[in-house]
This record gives structure tokens, C-alpha cells and sequence, in this order.
């Protein structure tokens, strides 16, 4: 099987060299499937370019056929706060596939947070507001993010938040076989999974992302993830007991009742008490931000999930899972990977 760091710290793809028409000019970083790098088209245009790891692939006999679908439905969706798919295919010389997308010079949310902390109130909740209604379109034509967090938040050159990797998460699906690859899917960025996410990936719909963007957001407000320092068991723990995360206030108190209420309602641990769309989060924003929402008098109520017959069963099939992934990774090499992963 081939291993991605078989490959090289530049990825597949050498600066300099030709891919199709396009000439690569630099790696721009490398995510949990693939390689990014800027290439520039013979007119000069400049685009990002995904190329996606050969193992995952190979790990899955249908691959192909699913990435091409799901990169023609990608196309199809234009929004302003969407990055947008230019193209996507198989290289027939290489075998590798690859999406090409608007190129986003301005960094992600994530560099943002990193350089500068916590942002200012109203540049955070414009953010999540724009990046809701992008979901809100997604989601109307039946697609499911499945990973929205501050590293799939990018910025253009004129500084406007775009949503990327729309679909892109769904092409971990095929790898769950081998240890390695389920401990990426499930520790990759379980701090921003809904708690459905985390028990039964499967079986989400867009009420998942409202979750995960709900996390983001806090964390935009507070520079810092509302269960920050929490292992991945710690934050099964709080899934399965259905544990509200703390109130957005308490770490940034400036923010208003009516936008860490509206933080409360995306984030809500059973989904069926988040508001049902992404526009309708977007439109919560807009209003509580120019504070327009009128609240409820009684606080909500914390929900508590029971353990159901359905999901004592999945429950239980998640623990034996992770019970494999690190009966799988005694060995220093993964400790220290998995280590880097939750510290990330
Ligand atoms: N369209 C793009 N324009 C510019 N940089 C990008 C683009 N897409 C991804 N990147 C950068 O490439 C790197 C790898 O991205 P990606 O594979 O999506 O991983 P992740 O989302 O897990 O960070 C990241 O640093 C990301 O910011
Ligand atoms: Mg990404």
C-alpha cells in the first residue's frame, strides 16, 4: 500500500512540473486527504489544486467512480461564501485525482485564530452568518459538509470567508478499514462533531454542521474551543450524556444574551432542538447581532440524551471501534501521531 509519506513532505506533485495544462508553482499544505498546491493555468490564472491521497483510493474500489460524482455535484454549487470547483477528475498519466478550486490567498480562520486570538464580536458573527447561508444552499441540494471547522474556512484575497471541502470528508468514508485511517476519521476534528457525529457517522443530516459551525463560531468569539483540553473519550463522554457546552459568555462576556443564546440552539446536543436550517441560523445572526431576537423568558432546558435501545448499540459498537484503534496503535510511532492530532 502506499503510504502518503512515502511521498515526500512536498506530496506527490514536484514545484515545476506539469500537471494537465497547469504548471505547479508551490505545495500550499497538506490535509488529512491530500496534497494543496497553487498551480497556474497557461493563461496565468492562478487555482488550488487538491490532489487526493493514492492510499485512500486504493482502499476503496469505488473511489473513483463516487469522487468524480460527487466533484460533478460540487461544480454545480456557486455561492459567494462557497469556494468554488472548477474541475476535478483522475490524471489519466498519474492515476491521481484531483479537484481544482478558486485559490484563497487570504489563510483560513484557523491561521486567524492562531496570529491573532479571539476576533471582534461583530467580525466573528458576520462570519458564521456568511458561511451559514453558503451551508444553507449546500444543504438544500443535499449536500452534507460533515467537516466545518476553522481550517475549511478560508479567506480571499478581498478578505471574504469562504466555505472549502464541501463533500471532500465524505471520501474518508471508504478507508474505516485499517486502523490508522478510522483513528483519522474519528480523532481528526472531534471537537467541532455533533454528539450524533461522533456516535454514528453515517447516519447525519445537515443539523450536524449547524453543530460544528456553532463550535466554530464560539471558538472565533473566545479564541479558544468551548471543550478545549478534552480527550477524545472525554468528549464521547459528553456527547453521550448530552451535555450542553458552557455558555459562550463566561470566556467573552461582551457577547449578547440574544447571540449565546442563538450559540445554544446551534449547539444543542440532541439535534431535533437546533434550528432545522442553515439559513435559519444565518437569519438568527443577522437578528440577534443587530438585536433584533426577542428571547424566551425560561433558559433552555439542558437536554439530557437517554440511551436508547439504537443508541446503546451504537454506543457500544463506538467503543469497541476505538477499543481496536488503540489496541492498534501501541506502538510509540501512533502515540505520538494521535498525540499531535489532539493537540492540534
Ligand atoms: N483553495 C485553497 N486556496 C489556498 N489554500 C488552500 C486552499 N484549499 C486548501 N488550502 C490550504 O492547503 C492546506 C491543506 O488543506 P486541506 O487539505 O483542505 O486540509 P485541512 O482542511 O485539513 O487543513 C491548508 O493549509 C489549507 O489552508
Ligand atoms: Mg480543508
Amino acid at each position: 500500500m502506499v503510504n502518503v509519506n512515502d511521498e515526500g513532505e512536498e506530496g506527490p506533485l514536484r514545484p515545476g512540473s506539469r500537471f494537465g495544462d497547469c504548471r505547479v508553482e508551490r505545495l500550499l499544505g497538506k490535509g488529512g486527504v491530500g496534497a494543496v498546491y497553487l498551480v497556474s493555468a497557461p493563461g496565468g490564472e492562478q487555482y488550488a489544486m487538491k490532489v487526493m491521497r493514492p492510499d485512500i483510493a486504493r482502499s476503496d474500489p469505488d473511489y473513483k467512480k463516487r469522487f468524480v460524482h460527487e466533484a460533478e455535484v460540487m461544480m454545480t454549487l456557486r455561492h459567494k461564501n462557497l469556494v468554488t470547483v472548477y474541475d476535478a477528475g483522475e490524471d489519466p498519466e498519474m492515476g491521481l485525482c484531483y479537484i481544482v478550486m478558486e485559490y484563497m490567498p487570504g489563510g483560513s480562520v484557523k491561521d486567524r485564530l492562531c496570529e491573532h486570538g479571539a476576533m471582534p464580536v461583530p467580525e466573528a458573527i458576520s462570519i458564521a452568518a456568511q458561511i451559514a447561508d453558503a451551508l444553507g444552499m449546500a444543504h438544500f441540494h443535499g449536500v452534507i459538509h460533515r467537516d466545518v471547522k476553522p481550517d475549511n474556512i478560508l479567506f480571499s484575497a478581498d478578505g471574504v470567508p469562504k466555505l472549502s471541502d464541501l463533500g471532500v470528508a465524505k471520501f474518508l468514508k471508504g478507508a474505516t478499514s485499517t486502523t490508522e485511517t478510522m483513528q483519522g476519521i474519528i480523532i481528526g476534528t472531534p471537537a467541532y462533531m455533533a454528539p450524533e457525529q461522533m456516535m454514528d457517522s453515517s447516519n447525519i443530516d445537515a443539523r450536524a454542521d449547524i453543530y460544528s459551525l456553532g463550535v466554530v463560531l464560539y471558538e472565533m468569539l473566545t479564541g479558544r474551543r468551548p471543550n478545549g483540553g478534552s480527550t477524545v473519550m472525554g468528549l464521547l463522554a459528553k456527547a453521550i450524556k448530552g451535555e450542553a457546552l458552557p455558555d459562550v459568555r463566561t470566556m467573552r462576556p461582551e457577547v449578547s444574551a440574544a447571540v449565546a443564546y442563538v450559540i445554544s440552539l446551534m449547539c444543542s446536543p440532541k439535534p431535533e432542538n437546533r434550528p432545522e436550517t442553515s439559513r435559519a441560523v444565518a437569519d438568527l445572526l443577522v437578528r440577534a447581532a443587530a438585536d433584533g431576537l426577542i428571547l424566551p423568558k425560561k433558559p433552555l432546558r439542558t437536554a439530557i440524551i437517554r440511551r436508547s435501545k439504537t443508541m446503546g448499540g451504537r454506543i457500544s459498537s463506538f467503543f469497541r471501534n476505538i477499543a481496536d484503534a488503540m489496541d492498534g496503535r501501541s506502538s510509540g510511532r501512533e502515540k505520538g501521531k494521535e498525540k499531535g492530532k489532539d493537540d492540534e
